[in-house]
C-alpha cells in the first residue's frame, strides 16, 4: 500500500426529515445564498423545506445552475455574492449544483481571473467560502469531496478542479428527496457511482486489502440495487443504500494508498464539451473500450474484479477478463444506458474532435501508469464506435 495523508471534515447527516437540521448547521446572523439548479427543487418542495428551515435569516436565491454547470452563469453568482455581502453559500441540487457552488465559493474570493482555479487544477486557490450542501441526486460524491468540475462554454472546456478548501461544512442527505428522480438520472448515478469505483480500483495491485474489499463491495451493492432502484422508485431502503454507496465511492476512503486511473472521466469529460451527452452516459461508452485496450497493464486486477464482483471462475485468463468486461458493459445497457458511440448517433468524426481536444487540455498522459497517450485514446474510441 503507498502512504497516505486521509482527510474529510464533510459532516453527514443523513436520513428522513434531516433538512431541518440546516438551522443548527448555519450561522443564525449568516447572509446565505441557495443555489439550485432548473426546476426541480422547486416543483420537489425540496426549496420550500430548505427555506423554512433558514427560518429569518436574510436568504437570497441563485436559479439556474445548469447540468455540467457553465463558468458564464456561476460567474453571475459570484458577482451577486459580492454585492450582496453573503456569506455562507447552500447548495440545493445534485453534482452540478454542488460542483458550481464549490466554485463560487473560491471565486468569490478569489484575487485575480477566477479561470485560473480552473487552469490550476485548484493549486490558485489559498481561500474559499463555507458551504453546506442538499443532496437531491446521488451519483458524484461531490457531496463529500474536495473536486468540482466546470465547463466554460465558449471555449468548449470541461475542467476539475481540487482543492481542501472545499469541501463542503455539511451535506444533508435525505434519501426521500431521491424518490422524484426520473429513470435516466438515476442510471446515471448507478453507472457514475459504479466508474468512480473502478477508476480507484482496476489499476494494479498494491496490496491494499482494505480498499479492494471495500471497493469490491461497493460495486456489487451497484449491481444488486440499480435495476432495482428503476422499478421501485420509492423504495426508502434502496434509495438510501444507493445514497450511501455513491457517496462512500467518492469521498477519498477507497482512494487511500492506492494507484487511481480517471482516463475514462477525463476522456468523457471532453465528450459532454463537444456533445452535451450526460456525464455517466461518457463514462459507459469509454469504460469497456478503456479495460480492453488496457487489459495487459490491470491483468492482476482485472482478475480480481472477475471473481470477486463478477463471480467468474472458468475458463482462461483472458476469457474470465473478457467475460468481466462483457458483463460490465450488459449492466450498463441493463440501466438503460448506451455504451457505443453510435447509440449517440456518433461516429469516426467524434474520435478524431475528442483526440484533438485532450491534446489541447494536456490530457496526453492519462491512466495509472500514464501511458494513455492521444494514440491510445483514439484506439479506445474507436473501439467504442
Ligand atoms: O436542474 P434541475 O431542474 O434541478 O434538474 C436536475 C438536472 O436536470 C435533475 N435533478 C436533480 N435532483 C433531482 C432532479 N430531478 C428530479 N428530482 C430530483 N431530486 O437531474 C438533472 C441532472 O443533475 P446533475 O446535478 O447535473 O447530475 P449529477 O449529480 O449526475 O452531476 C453531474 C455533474 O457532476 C460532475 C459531472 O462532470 C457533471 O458536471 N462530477 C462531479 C464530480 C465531483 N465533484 O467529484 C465527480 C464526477 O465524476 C463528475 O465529474
Ligand atoms: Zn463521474
Amino acid at each position: 500500500m503507498f502512504n497516505f495523508t486521509y482527510y474529510n471534515p464533510t459532516r453527514i447527516h443523513f436520513g428522513k426529515n434531516t433538512i431541518a437540521e440546516i438551522d443548527t448547521l448555519i450561522p443564525s446572523n449568516a447572509r446565505v445564498m441557495v443555489l439550485f439548479g432548473g426546476s426541480s427543487a422547486k416543483r420537489t418542495g425540496t426549496l420550500a423545506e430548505v427555506k423554512q428551515a433558514l427560518g429569518k435569516r436574510f436568504v437570497v436565491e441563485f436559479e439556474g445552475i445548469e447540468p455540467n454547470p457553465t463558468y458564464e452563469t456561476l460567474m453571475l453568482a459570484v458577482a451577486q455574492v459580492r454585492e450582496l455581502n453573503i456569506d455562507f453559500l447552500l447548495a440545493v441540487g445534485g453534482g452540478s449544483v454542488i460542483d458550481g457552488t464549490k466554485f463560487v465559493a473560491a471565486a468569490a474570493v478569489f484575487e485575480g481571473e477566477p479561470w485560473d482555479i480552473l487552469t490550476s487544477w485548484g493549486a490558485k486557490v489559498t481561500k474559499a467560502m463555507p458551504f453546506g450542501s442538499v443532496l437531491t441526486l446521488p451519483a458524484t460524491g461531490s457531496e463529500m469531496n474536495n473536486a468540482s468540475v466546470v465547463t466554460r462554454k465558449s471555449l468548449k472546456a470541461k475542467l476539475p478542479f481540487r482543492n481542501d478548501l472545499v469541501y463542503p461544512q455539511f451535506s444533508i442527505l435525505d434519501p426521500t428527496k431521491t424518490f422524484t428522480l426520473p429513470e435516466r438520472q438515476v442510471a446515471n448515478g448507478v453507472v457514475d457511482a459504479f466508474v468512480h469505483i473502478t477508476e480507484q480500483y482496476l489499476t494494479y495491485p498494491v496490496n491494499a486489502a482494505v480498499q479492494d474489499r471495500f471497493a469490491e463491495g461497493l460495486l456489487q451493492i451497484l449491481i444488486e440495487l440499480g435495476p432495482q432502484a428503476l422499478t421501485k422508485p420509492e423504495d426508502y431502503d434502496i434509495r438510501a443504500n444507493l445514497m450511501w454507496v455513491a457517496t462512500m465511492a467518492l469521498n477519498g476512503t477507497i482512494a487511500t494508498g492506492v494507484p487511481h486511473d480517471w482516463a475514462t472521466h477525463m476522456i468523457g469529460h471532453e465528450l459532454t464539451a463537444l456533445y452535451d451527452i450526460d456525464h455517466a452516459r461518457t463514462l459507459a461508452i469509454v469504460l469497456p473500450a478503456l479495460l480492453r485496450c488496457t487489459k495487459a497493464a490491470k491483468h492482476e486486477k482485472l482478475l480480481q474484479f472477475a471473481d470477486r464482483v463478477w463471480h467468474i471462475n472458468t475458463g482462461s485468463e483472458d476469457e474470465r477478463i473478457e467475460a468481466a468486461i462483457a458483463k460490465t458493459q450488459a449492466f450498463f445497457e441493463a440501466m438503460g444506458i448506451a455504451t457505443h458511440l453510435s447509440g449517440y448517433d456518433l461516429g469516426k468524426e467524434a474520435v478524431d474532435a475528442v483526440v484533438g481536444q485532450l491534446e489541447k487540455h494536456g490530457m496526453v498522459a492519462l491512466g495509472e501508469h500514464g501511458n494513455i497517450d492521444p494514440a491510445m485514446s483514439r484506439n479506445i474510441l474507436t473501439l467504442a464506435l
